[in-house]
């Protein structure tokens, strides 16, 4: 893993920005999104810039169960006004949380991802390891699924929510398994409420415990992280 310390998550969003210029000017065409307030800052730099990526795809991480594209807390809400508004592709998908049919869900969600092999996949971090919505727990090689969220997401992610008890309680993931056969992988975190995590992730075992731990794994991994998340780590 290669690790990027840096001040704050302004200079964070710099940093990403570039991991997705170099990717894109390498031939990048399918770009792996995350939401949360994470990658916020390497959004805005990428609004802000001249990247074109109307001839690229990109494959969401990750949708509540329930949620219809146009509810402000969707996953599809949050990508079309910080990203997709200012910076289409040529096509994006993200999990239709509409369709009640896991089974079917989940299939058509493997298809794509299975026809649109990942160049570049950026990721969050759960407070409590989890990437994407893959919950503690989690077998490494899952594909797409349905997640039943844990209290400790569910609370994190109140925050978005007027009350807790409109925060759903599943949401469809792309698995751990897919995520690993992206041939890059970007992940982001900020916060010291993401430091023990990071810690974990990086220097704990490989454990489906610590779902962000098997990045270790994975021979291209760039994390970038600012100085509080970082503050947990022996070897800084
Ligand atoms: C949610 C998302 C994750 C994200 C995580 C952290 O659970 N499903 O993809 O990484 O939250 O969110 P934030 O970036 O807001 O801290």
């Amino acid at each position: 893993m290669k690790v990027i310390v840096v001040k704050d998550q302004n200079e964070g969003g710099k940093k990403g920005f570039e991991v997705f210029q170099n990717e894109l000017q390498s031939g990048a065409k399918v770009f792996g999104l995350a939401t949360g307030s994470t990658p916020i800052t390497t959004y805005q730099e990428i609004v802000n810039s001249d990247l074109d990526f109307s001839d690229c795809i990109s494959v969401n991480l990750d949708e509540y169960v329930g949620l219809k594209a146009d509810n402000p807390q969707s996953y599809h809400y949050f990508m079309q006004e910080h990203l997709f508004k200012f910076k289409p592709f040529k096509h994006s998908y993200v999990p239709d949380g509409t369709n009640l049919n896991a089974t079917a869900e989940t299939a058509r969600y493997n298809k794509i991802i299975e026809e649109n092999p990942i160049d570049l996949q950026l990721l969050g971090l759960g407070r409590n390891g989890h990437i994407g919505f893959n919950e503690p727990g989690t077998p490494f090689d899952a594909l797409t699924s349905k997640i039943k969220l844990t209290q400790s997401t569910i609370d994190a992610n109140s925050r978005f929510f007027e009350h807790e008890e409109n925060v759903p309680k599943e949401a469809y993931s792309m698995g751990i398994g897919s995520i690993m056969k992206s041939k890059h992988i970007l992940l982001e975190a900020y916060g010291e409420k993401k430091a023990d995590a990071i810690q974990k992730m990086i220097e704990g075992p490989v454990t489906t415990e610590v779902p962000a731990s098997v990045l270790q794994n994975h021979p291209n991994v760039t994390v970038i992280i600012d100085e509080a998340a970082a503050s947990k780590l022996s070897k800084m």
